[in-house]
């Protein structure tokens, strides 16, 4: 698929309201500041098409983003978990939502999942790869700002982390990815290419 191509489709404020269950899409999800809106830039070589910011809760519609004329390949930045100003009514709802997409829509082919290298595996990281798990979702995890740790650090980040998602090997793959340095954009590509082909 041409990455570079990609245009925004629309933005939705609740699963119900998003563009029709048609074609393939996948998902990117994680805690708020991960660096999901950066990763779709970086792998589109855009620089602002999904809006990126400091301020973590920045991204708090569905944006999908098309990659063809049809829009019949589709990439969706989901907003952030975890950002502590939001009420705790508004996060179960979110969670809630969440998990309905991640079982019922028939376009998800995958999800792309972020966290921040230095702080991967949160509690509701490991709670969305249960839905994951029951949903029968594959999931890539993006261990993101790996420019942040010298080069033996990130890998030895990589290895602990693939070593606790042993138990999910089957669906569940984890690789680097630096939106700063451009690094590990092939790897997702590559599989972005292979969910939303086949
Ligand atoms: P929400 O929309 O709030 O859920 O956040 P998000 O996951 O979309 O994060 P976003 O892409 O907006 O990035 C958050 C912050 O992290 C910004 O200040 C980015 O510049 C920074 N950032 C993102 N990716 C990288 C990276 O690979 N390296 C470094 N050093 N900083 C990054
Ligand atoms: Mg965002």
């Amino acid at each position: 698929l041409n990455y570079q191509a990609a245009s925004f489709i629309t933005s939705a404020p609740t699963l119900a309201k998003c563009p029709a269950d048609a074609g393939a899409e996948v998902a990117f999800a994680g805690r708020s500041n991960a660096g999901k809106s950066s990763a779709i830039n970086a792998l589109t070589r855009q620089k602002a098409l999904a809006r990126t910011s400091k301020t973590p809760g920045r991204t708090q519609l569905i944006n999908f983003f098309s990659l063809d004329e049809g829009d019949e390949h589709r990439l969706v930045d989901l907003p952030g978990y975890g950002y502590a100003k939001v009420p705790e009514q508004v996060k179960l709802e979110w969670q809630r939502h969440l998990s309905d997409y991640l079982r019922r829509r028939a376009s998800l082919r995958g999800l792309v999942l972020l966290m921040d290298v230095r702080h991967p595996l949160t509690e509701f990281d490991q709670t969305l790869l249960g839905w994951a798990d029951e949903a029968d979702m594959p999931v890539h995890i993006l261990l993101t700002k790996a420019d942040k740790l010298k080069r033996g650090a990130a890998k030895n980040a990589l290895q602990q982390v693939r070593s606790r998602l042993r138990e999910w090997e089957d669906l569940v793959t984890v690789q680097l990815f630096s939106s700063l340095k451009k690094d590990g954009i092939e790897e997702v590509h590559q599989r972005l290419d292979d969910w939303l082909l086949a």
